[in-house]
């Protein structure tokens, strides 16, 4: 039986930094507000021209790095983003040019920020099929490109930054397995409501920016993670006690709280860095892992869960062992 194993994990966050009280002075709100709904105090956000293949490239390096690989290694590459640098090439293609590798599959997965789940659940088969030995798995955004920073219900939530690892054939586990459900039904509640499809000139209108019903999407989010946890347990008739760390999408540190308290985990044994991050999205797992990991919190051998849910809706979670 071949398995993946996740040999190599990078983070990246653009230099830029906006905390609560610079949002005070965008919009009628208090740092207060912030930390007490949120859990945020900080996000970082991209510089001007910076994409998201530029993070991503960052990220990867380190990944890379601590792998020990070399990059004509390489046979797979899969980046998961809702802001891409262009409609195409994928952000994967460019950043497989900027890597220098030629010819292995390169595609980017949209599921917003469930997309690092989606992503790694996808690699995962690729390499338990055979199709490919050595896979760069990568979360990246510039959500800051799509929110309106006049809008307090979004603008306070958001950040840029990129995450990935770096994910090898083994014949021990490593991902134990992947769980990805989606429901298109509720799409009004979390949405960027125009696309290339519908014509450049709505977006000249000025609807290019998140909108979310946040209250309604805080609930579903609640019960559909608590779900996702049962789910994950059950098809390896593991019991709550037997995960060693919960790292959860970061949207919000009282959603990740009620996880937690579906695991029985105290929250030392989950990974948060949503007050530091803010949520950023296909970024906000990996991110997350890699900062566990370089902090020694995480050691080889551990039960890691990683759950997210986001526009869509889409939700999931990778269970593994370190
Ligand atoms: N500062 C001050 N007040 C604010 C702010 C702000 N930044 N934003 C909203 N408020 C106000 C509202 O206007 C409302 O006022 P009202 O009662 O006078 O109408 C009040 O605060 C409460 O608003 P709620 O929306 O009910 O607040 P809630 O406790 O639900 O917190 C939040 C809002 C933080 C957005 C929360 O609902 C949340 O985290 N939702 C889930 C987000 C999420 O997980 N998204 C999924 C992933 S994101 C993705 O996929 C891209």
């Amino acid at each position: 039986m071949k398995y993946s194993r996740i040999v190599g994990t990078g983070g990246y966050l653009p230099e830029k930094i906006l905390t609560n009280a610079d949002l005070e002075k965008m919009v009628n709100t208090t740092d207060r507000w912030i930390r007490e709904r949120t859990g945020i105090y900080k996000r970082h956000l991209a510089a001007e021209g910076q994409t998201t293949c530029d993070l991503s490239e960052q990220a990867v390096k380190l990944a890379i790095e601590m792998a020990g690989i070399e990059t004509n290694q390489i046979d797979l590459i899969i980046v998961a983003t809702t802001t891409p640098d262009r409609v195409f090439p994928s952000t994967a293609c460019l950043l497989q040019q900027r890597l220098g590798i030629h010819g292995c599959a390169a595609f980017d997965i949209q599921a917003v920020c469930t997309g690092f789940i989606y992503a790694l659940g996808v690699a995962d088969q690729f390499i338990r099929s055979g199709m490919a030995m050595t896979a760069l798995v990568i979360g990246a955004e510039t959500l800051s490109r799509i929110i309106d920073w006049t809008d307090r219900n979004t603008c306070v939530l958001f950040g840029d930054g990129a995450g990935a690892v770096v994910l090898k054939a083994d014949q021990v586990p490593g991902i134990l397995s992947s769980h990805l459900h989606a429901d298109g039904e509720y799409e009004q509640l979390l949405t960027v409501p125009v696309g290339v499809s519908q014509g450049y000139d709505k977006m000249q209108q000025g609807e290019t920016y998140i909108q979310m019903k946040g209250h309604e999407v805080f609930k579903i989010a609640v019960n559909t993670l608590g779900q996702i946890v049962d789910e994950t347990l059950n098809a390896h008739q593991m019991d709550k006690s037997e995960v060693d760390w919960l790292i959860p999408h970061q949207a919000n540190i009282r959603i990740i709280q009620a996880t937690a308290k579906k695991l029985k985990m105290t929250m030392d044994k989950v990974v948060v860095t949503v007050g530091e991050h803010g949520n950023t999205s296909a970024a906000s797992v990996p991110l997350a892992l890699d900062v566990a990991v370089r902090q020694g919190k995480i050691q080889r051998g551990e039960v890691l869960l990683m759950e997210a849910f986001g526009g869509g809706f889409t939700w999931g979670s990778v269970l593994a062992k370190y």
